[in-house]
C-alpha cells in the first residue's frame, strides 16, 4: 500500500480523491470490475456474490455520471459490503488488491479464456483446468479431448467471433436474412433483438425473431431458411433445436430462464464488400480476407407469444432478471420468454405487444434503449 492515508469514509459529502481517479490495473470503469468479480464468483459457484456484483455493476451502469468519489457511493442502492470495499480501495489508492488478486490467478484465467470460445461452458473449461490444460493451443494438441461439434466451431472460427459485431454488420445481417425469409414467405416478421435493438453499438452476436403473422404458419420456415442459407454459401455452421414449448405444463412448471421456443445458434460468413457497399466505407488494406464470422442467433416463436419472446430476447439480462423479480415480488406474477401468468388469478394475462405486458404489470412502458441495465 501506498502512504498511509486513513480509510475514513465521509458520508454527507464527496471527498476529494487525490489523483483522477482512474485505476491504473483495471481501466478505472467500476462496472467492468464488478463483472469481473461476478465471472470469478461464477466460476466458483458462488451464486449470491455472483448476483451482487451483477447488480451492482447495472446500478453503477444507470448512474448519469461515474462515481468519482468516496461519498457518492453512500447513497446509491444494491451495493454489499464487498463491492463497497473494492471501490472504496480503488476510490483510495488507485488499485485495488481484491481485484489484481482475481486477475493473476491462474484458474480464473484459464477458465475466462476457454469459456470464451463458442460451446464452451463452466463445467469442461473447469474439467480442462484440472486436467492440467492452460492454453487453447494446448487443448487443441491434447488427443484425448473430445470437442464437440459446437465447440469444434467455436475453435475454427474463434479469432472471427471473438471480435465484436458492429452495428453495420448487424445491420447487413439483417438484411440478409430478411431478404432470405421474404423469399420463403412474403409476409415473415424479422425483428432484431438483444443488445443492437437497445441501441448498443457493438455486439458479441446478432439476435433475431422470426415468425409469421398467422397462429401456425412459422411451422417449418425457420429450417427452410437455414437451408437457403446453406444453399447461399454464407451458412458456417448451425445448431438446431425443434420447439418444446408445451402452454398446459406452463403454470405448473418453474418459470425457466432458457426458454422453449424453436431457435437456431448460428455462424454465418459476412462477406465485407457488402457492408463497405452500404456505408460507402474505405476498405482495410491490412489482413483482410474479404469476410468475416458472426454469431446469429435466430429465434421462431409462434405469433401468440411474440410479445413475450421480444422483450425476453430485448434482454439485457439484467433487466430481464429485475423485471421478472417484479413481477413476482410486486405484482404476484410469472413473467418469462412465454407468458405472463397471475398467480392471484390463476390466468395467463394475454399480450400482443410489450406495451401490453409492462401495461399488465403496472408499469410505464420502458423504451429498448432504456434497457441496458
Ligand atoms: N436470452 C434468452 N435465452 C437465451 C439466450 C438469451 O432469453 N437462451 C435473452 C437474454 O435475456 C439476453 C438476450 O436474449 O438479454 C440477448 O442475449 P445475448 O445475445 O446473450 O446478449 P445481448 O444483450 O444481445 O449482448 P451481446 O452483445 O453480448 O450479444
Ligand atoms: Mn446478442
Ligand atoms: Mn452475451
Ligand atoms: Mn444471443
Amino acid at each position: 500500500m501506498r502512504e498511509g492515508r486513513p480509510v475514513t469514509v465521509e458520508t454527507s459529502h464527496c471527498i476529494p480523491v487525490r489523483e483522477p481517479v482512474v485505476s491504473l490495473s483495471v481501466g478505472g470503469h467500476f462496472p467492468d470490475v464488478l463483472e469481473e468479480l461476478a465471472e470469478n464468483s461464477e466460476f466458483n459457484e458462488s451464486k449470491g456474490p455472483c448476483l451482487a456484483f451483477r447488480r451492482a455493476a447495472s446500478v453503477l451502469k444507470s448512474l448519469p455520471s461515474a462515481v468519482h468519489c468516496l461519498g457518492a457511493i453512500q447513497g446509491l442502492p444494491c451495493l454489499g459490503e464487498h463491492t463497497k470495499a473494492v471501490m472504496e480501495e480503488i476510490l483510495i489508492f488507485g488499485r485495488s488488491f481484491k481485484v489484481e488478486e482475481v486477475q493473476s490467478d491462474e484458474r480464473y484465467q484459464a477458465l475466462k479464456l476457454f469459456t470464451s470460445v463458442f460451446g464452451v461452458g463452466p463445467k469442461t473449461a473447469e474439467k480442462w483446468y484440472r486436467r492440467g490444460l492452460r492454453s487453447l493451443k494446448e487443448i487443441l494438441a491434447e488427443p484425448n479431448i473430445q470437442l464437440n461439434r459446437m465447440q469444434r466451431a467455436g475453435f475454427l472460427y474463434y479469432r472471427d467471433i471473438s471480435k465484436a459485431v458492429s452495428k453495420t454488420e448487424a445491420k447487413a445481417l439483417r438484411s440478409i436474412i430478411e431478404e432470405t425469409a421474404h423469399w420463403i414467405a412474403p409476409d415473415s416478421i424479422l425483428a432484431l433483438t438483444g443488445g443492437f435493438r437497445r441501441g448498443k453499438e457493438y455486439g458479441h452476436d446478432v439476435d433475431f425473431l422470426l415468425t409469421m403473422p398467422e397462429m401456425g404458419k412459422e411451422e417449418g420456415l425457420l429450417l427452410r431458411v437455414i437451408d437457403r442459407l446453406r444453399d447461399q454459401g454464407i451458412l458456417l455452421y448451425c445448431e438446431h433445436q425443434g420447439s418444446t414449448v408445451d402452454m398446459s405444463k406452463l403454470p405448473s412448471r418453474r418459470f425457466e430462464a432458457m426458454d422453449h421456443f424453436e431457435k437456431c445458434f448460428l455462424i454465418l460468413r459476412l462477406e465485407e464488400g457488402q457492408m463497405e457497399r452500404d456505408e460507402g466505407l474505405q476498405k482495410d488494406p491490412g489482413e483482410s480476407r474479404g469476410w468475416r464470422a458472426v454469431r446469429v442467433d435466430l429465434v421462431a416463436p409462434p405469433v401468440d407469444r411474440y410479445a413475450f419472446a421480444l422483450l425476453g430476447w430485448t434482454g439485457s439480462r439484467q433487466f430481464e432478471r429485475d423485471l421478472r423479480r417484479f413481477a413476482r415480488k410486486e405484482r404476484g406474477m410469472c413473467l418469462d420468454n412465454h407468458a405472463l401468468y397471475d398467480k392471484t388469478k390463476k390466468l395467463f394475462l394475454p399480450a400482443t405487444s410489450e406495451e401490453d405486458i409492462f401495461a399488465h404489470l403496472g408499469l410505464e412502458y420502458v423504451e429498448p434503449w432504456q434497457r441496458n441495465a
